[in-house]
């Protein structure tokens, strides 16, 4: 069973300077709702209950925002407005959070092994709340949970992207394994490739098993100096130890100003804000 799921939300978010100078990016609101609440709120929908989230230096905010804000609710309450904190109540209410400091950016792995001690040794997910998926049936999470109830180990979620923005993603080999699930035994992964034969990305959802810490802890740094979790998955790869899944959903790079402008836009429709 997973019971974890891991946020990790340390980066700088240099692509959406000046806003991000004092605001961390996964507080961003789509509409209302902040980044990261969307990614608590797919988890919960998956039954998990418990969010360990790996935070930096002026990212307080997250911290607050999952908490009870006394003043507030008082000033709120028995007025026609308190309703607006329900959502948010009652997502406290159902679930716990846990959090640690990346103390150097140094990466997507970097701050997943930063998240070791809020998880132990269990299989966990993990969502990076800037990629925002809307799904119409079961959240991504919740699909990648049944994919790896299926084969137990590793799940990473993939979409096809056009062949000129494969240096923008992780992008994955593999073999078709189910036609009628999507799901690929993954063969080769390289971080944000020149060119490639494969046009499947990676997104910002994975579910791993604890021994990515182990692995995470003797990968070397890239170039930039980052660790990188695609050349851990690599090494669990070569073991056939990693399925990815091409889910049913639209996601939204939300770390990026297009992606976070078609989120809005898709959100604002879809909760008939504007019209279609
Ligand atoms: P990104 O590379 O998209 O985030 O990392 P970033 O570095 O904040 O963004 P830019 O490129 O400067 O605009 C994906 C996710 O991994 C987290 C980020 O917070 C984001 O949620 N991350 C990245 C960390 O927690 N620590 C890191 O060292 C790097």
């Amino acid at each position: 069973m997973i019971k974890k799921c891991l946020f990790p939300a340390a980066g700088y978010g240099t692509r959406f300077l000046p806003a991000t100078k004092a605001v961390p990016k996964e507080m961003l609101p789509i509409l209302t709702k902040p980044l990261l609440q969307y990614g608590v709120e797919e988890a919960l929908a998956a039954g998990i209950k418990n969010m360990a989230i790996v935070t930096g230096r002026g990212k307080r905010a997250i911290e607050d925002h999952f908490d009870n804000a006394f003043e507030l609710e008082s000033q709120l309450q028995g007025t026609e407005k308190e309703h607006y904190l329900k959502e948010i109540k009652d997502i406290i209410k159902s679930s716990t959070f846990t959090y640690v400091r990346q103390q150097k950016m140094l990466g997507l792995g970097h701050a997943i092994l930063t998240g070791e001690p809020l998880i132990g040794n269990e299989p966990f997910a993990v969502i990076l709340a800037d990629d925002l998926c809307d799904c119409k049936e079961q959240s991504t999470l919740s699909q990648m949970i049944d994919t790896y109830n299926k084969y137990k180990c590793s799940i990473i979620a993939i979409e096809e992207v056009p062949m000129s923005q494969v240096s923008r993603y992780g992008i994955i080999n593999g073999n078709l394994i189910s036609n009628s699930t999507d799901t690929y035994q993954v063969t080769n992964m390289t971080e944000k490739p020149q060119k490639s034969d494969s046009n499947l990305a990676i997104i910002g959802r994975y579910i791993l098993t604890p021994d990515i810490f182990k692995i995470l802890r003797q990968i070397q740094p890239d170039k930039n100096g980052e660790i990188q979790i695609t050349d851990a998955l690599l090494s669990q790869a070569k073991q056939g130890k990693v399925i990815a899944l091409k889910f049913k959903g639209k996601r939204f790079d939300c770390g990026s100003i297009e992606g976070f402008v078609d989120a809005t836009n898709h959100f604002a429709k879809k909760f008939k804000i504007i019209d279609n």
